[in-house]
């Protein structure tokens, strides 16, 4: 299955169900280079040994300028010019930094990506944000721009370890709780052992998060109101990520129990709804609690792109399935966090 969505900042084509091996049918050009994963490389012999490329160090400690300024470099060996596609393969690190080299390399070039992680199916990939980290906030220097093309084979699921799944269906969850009341439920009655023997049941659900992200970014592709909703559990969880080194996907499950528990005070969420919470993260093999460092956090929201002088605009729920954007003053946010830093896991 093909569509084509048209943003303001350009059109992308999803190619879904397709195989790595058919690239070729699916490009109408030839002067591409591959930013590949340098995992993927190790775990498929030979993908792109024919292919111009160059190797990604998919670290967040790598997602960084010196990467860039490196990869930059590498393409001026490879003559790589203002006609040549950059095509991302690997996880949300790669198809980040892919987005950003193609937006600033010779003023910008076309690029698309081929995700291989849950995560980069269902969230990172979409959008056009691309970017990099800042030693003090991750994601601090990027772009909006569409990629060309999404390019989706399922079959690099295959060699993705455990932890892996359990980082791509914290995003997963996240778009339940936001959206989806029906796909809170459907995740309660499945495990991650279920969507990986049903590749069927589990295409359907990358379908849907990847419609879930577009509804949104089409209707505010930069960030001005509707896509703050994405943001759930990112607030807390970016800060978490960036002091803690967490995979993402464990920082945004402890983020979104952060925000449960907020909102249990801020808007009235039934604490039941904090419990299924938890027990869904539990399910997917997320942490619900991480230790942190509540005056560390701060320090980091207090950078964060989304905050104004008072406090940062918070994404809360009144339900599953039901969100809210509401402005917290700081001091809220602290107390929250320290109840949350004590509570621990219980
Ligand atoms: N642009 C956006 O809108 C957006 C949204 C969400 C997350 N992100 C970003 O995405 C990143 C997280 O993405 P991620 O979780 O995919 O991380 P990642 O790119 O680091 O991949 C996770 C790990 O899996 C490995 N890997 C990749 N594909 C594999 C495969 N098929 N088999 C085995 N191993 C494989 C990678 O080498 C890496 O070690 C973060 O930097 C986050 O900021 C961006």
């Amino acid at each position: 299955m093909q569509y084509s969505l048209t943003f303001p900042t350009g059109t992308v084509r999803y190619i879904f169900q397709a195989g790595f091996g058919e690239l070729k049918d699916y490009m109408d050009f030839d002067n591409y280079v591959m930013l590949v994963d340098s995992r993927i490389v190790e775990l498929n012999n030979g993908l792109v040994s024919k292919h111009p490329h160059i190797i990604i160090h998919a670290h967040e400690s790598r997602k960084t300028w010196a990467q860039v300024s490196d990869i930059c470099e590498q393409l001026l060996q490879l003559k790589a010019d203002r006609n040549t596609t950059l095509i991302g393969i690997g996880g949300g690190i790669t198809t980040d930094i892919t987005g950003f080299v193609a937006s600033i390399y010779m003023r910008g070039v076309p690029f698309g990506f081929i995700p291989t992680t849950l995560l980069a199916m269902c969230d990172a990939a979409i959008g056009g944000k691309n970017g990099i980290n800042h030693q003090l906030q991750k994601n601090l220097i990027g772009t909006v721009q569409q990629p060309a093309f999404i390019f989706y084979d399922t079959i690099f699921l295959n060699t993705l370890p455990p932890e892996q799944w359990s980082n791509g269906f914290a995003e997963i969850i996240k778009y339940a709780c936001l959206f989806d009341r029906a796909l809170f439920d459907e995740l309660e009655q499945n495990d991650i052992t279920h969507y990986r023997n049903h590749p069927e049941t589990l295409q359907l659900l990358i379908e849907r998060c990847v419609d879930w992200k577009n509804n949104v970014v089409m209707s505010d592709e930069k960030e001005s109101g509707r896509r703050k909703l994405l943001n759930f559990g990112h607030t807390a969880g970016h800060a978490i990520e960036t002091l803690h080194q967490v995979p993402h996907g464990y920082a945004v499950a402890a983020g979104m129990m952060i925000a449960a528990k907020i909102s249990e005070h801020e808007t009235n969420l039934d604490p039941q709804v904090t419990e299924r919470l938890k027990k869904l993260l539990q399910r997917y093999g997320l942490p619900v609690s991480l230790d942190i460092d509540t005056g560390k956090v701060m320090e980091v929201l207090n950078m964060d792109k989304k905050r104004n002088s008072t406090g940062i605009d918070y994404i809360l729920l009144n339900n599953i399935g039901e969100a809210a954007i509401k402005h917290l003053p700081f001091p809220t946010i602290t107390q929250a966090l320290e109840t949350y830093a004590h509570a621990g896991s219980h």
